[in-house]
């Protein structure tokens, strides 16, 4: 990206987001900001959570004198007079509305005003807690972020939230990409038909009206940037459910949603609410400090090659109002246990055929575990779950064939999900080369 002269670098803005209420976002949110505040990094930790701001309480600041309020009663003209410093070095604090007494919703244009100020914060990285629910307020944070963290527990009704929380964001994130009237009633009629249950069918509408919209949506869709974080987590067992759910957002969101980490349900991250001191100001070194620090570490790493978008309203809508499918209490699209999986996946770049009844066809081995195989092919696959086939790996010497069952197959029948039926020395010696 080419800046003008003199302009300074945009911060790297993460929204923490989540659906549910109490999973743990502003834990999340403000231990991952001490972290990086801790590396070197000038950071800004905004409290957008407009119904419960509650950020400065775990800071322990009592009464902040500036927050998100100031700026909208013209007490301040930018967002950096209004933030507080904190106990942790290089970070400071936008509280939110409700944190100084007297708040007031938060209407259309202040939102906006909001919106732009956090985009032209000067630090490095800036945080934002955009609190709970699906409201097109929370959503609208949200979207501001080219690094978005959803995140959930290990419980199903968590999880059910932050996937219902990422599929209502994904669509906002489509709808903020419609540039006139017309691409906007395309996608709501391609939204409104109820199939919404997978984004690739929703894209496959508008691409048979509209090429170009469909390319700039699959643009949003690759650069959306979701990642997980599972909080709360017992034992490392449950930590299967965020991978399966990551899975679940790619088939069904077209979105890549990798989970970043996991913290443990933790004594001690319990207390530091208590105690109004987040447990990486005094970095206890222990396992979920460890957790913050390399999630920390990832997201500073993490790509954004996606300049962040200027904020577009969108016309005709009240103003925090629920978006119709934002219901949190959604179910899932799928079983996930279909998406649970016992063995570490290896990935690779192998041609194989699939064989069946009706002949075979070249696909692209992507991965293989112990288990299984997950493959692609440019051509859809005549392939549906529960069906028997072959996979016969041509790459790899004496072109060993194992048969599996298919277990997932997605909208363009592109992707297509083996479970090996044999276990032993063949997919070890498959999951062997792939190691190499
Ligand atoms: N890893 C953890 N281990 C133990 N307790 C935790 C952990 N994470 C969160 N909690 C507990 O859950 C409570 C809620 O966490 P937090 O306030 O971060 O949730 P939230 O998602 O921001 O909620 P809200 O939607 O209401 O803003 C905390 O006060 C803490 O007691
Ligand atoms: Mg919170």
């Amino acid at each position: 990206m080419v800046r003008g002269m003199g302009k300074r670098p945009s911060a790297r803005v993460i929204a923490v987001g989540g659906g549910k209420g109490g999973v743990g976002k502003s834990i999340i949110a403000s231990n991952l900001a001490i972290a990086m505040a801790q590396a070197g990094n000038r950071v800004i930790l905004v409290d957008a959570d407009l119904g419960a701001a509650n950020l400065h309480t775990l800071f322990g600041v009592d009464g902040p004198r500036t927050s998100i309020q100031t700026l909208l009663e013209h007490e301040v003209d930018t967002l950096e007079a209004a933030t507080t410093p904190t106990a942790v070095r290089n970070l400071r604090l936008v509280a939110g509305m409700g944190a100084v007494p007297g708040a007031a919703n938060i209407n259309h244009a202040q939102k906006q005003k909001v919106l732009r100020h956090i985009r032209s914060l000067d630090a490095d990285v800036v945080v934002v807690d955009v609190g709970a629910g699906v409201s097109y307020n929370v959503l609208d944070f949200f979207d501001l972020a080219r690094l978005r963290l959803v995140v959930m527990t290990p419980q199903l009704t968590s999880v059910q939230n932050a996937y219902s929380f990422t599929k209502a964001a994904v669509l906002r994130a489509l709808r903020h990409a419609a540039s006139d009237p017309g691409e906007v009633s395309l996608l709501e009629a391609s939204t409104s038909t109820r199939e919404t249950a997978r984004v690739e069918a929703l894209l496959a509408k508008v691409r048979a009206e509209s090429p170009a919209f469909a390319t700039r949506l699959e643009k949003v869709l690759s650069g959306f940037g979701a990642q997980i974080v599972g909080n709360q987590v017992f034992e490392a067992k449950d930590a299967g459910i965020f991978h399966a759910i990551s899975r679940m957002m790619g088939d069904f969101l077209s979105i890549r949603a990798p989970v970043l980490g996991h913290v443990r349900a933790s004594r001690r991250v319990h207390d530091s609410v208590t105690r109004r001191r987040p447990l990486l100001v005094d970095d206890p070194g222990d396992e979920c400090a460890r957790a913050f620090h390399r999630m920390a570490e990832a997201l500073l790493l993490a790509e954004v090659d996606e300049p962040m978008r200027p904020a577009v309203a969108v016309a005709g809508e009240r103003d925090g109002a629920r978006p119709d499918d934002g219901q949190t209490d959604e179910e899932l699209p799928a079983e996930p246990g279909l998406y649970m999986r016992r063995h570490e996946r290896h990935p690779v770049s192998w041609t194989a055929r699939l064989e069946g009844p009706g002949g075979g066809a070249y696909v692209q081995v992507r991965e293989v575990s112990l288990g299984g195989a997950g493959i692609e092919a440019n051509e859809p696959l005549p392939v549906a779950v529960g069906d028997e086939r072959t996979l016969v790996f041509d790459d790899l010497p004496d072109r060993p064939a194992l048969p599996g069952v298919v277990r997932y197959v997605n909208a363009r029948h592109s992707r297509v999900g083996l479970e090996f039926l044999c276990e032993g020395e063949l997919p070890a010696r498959i999951v062997a080369d792939a190691r190499h």
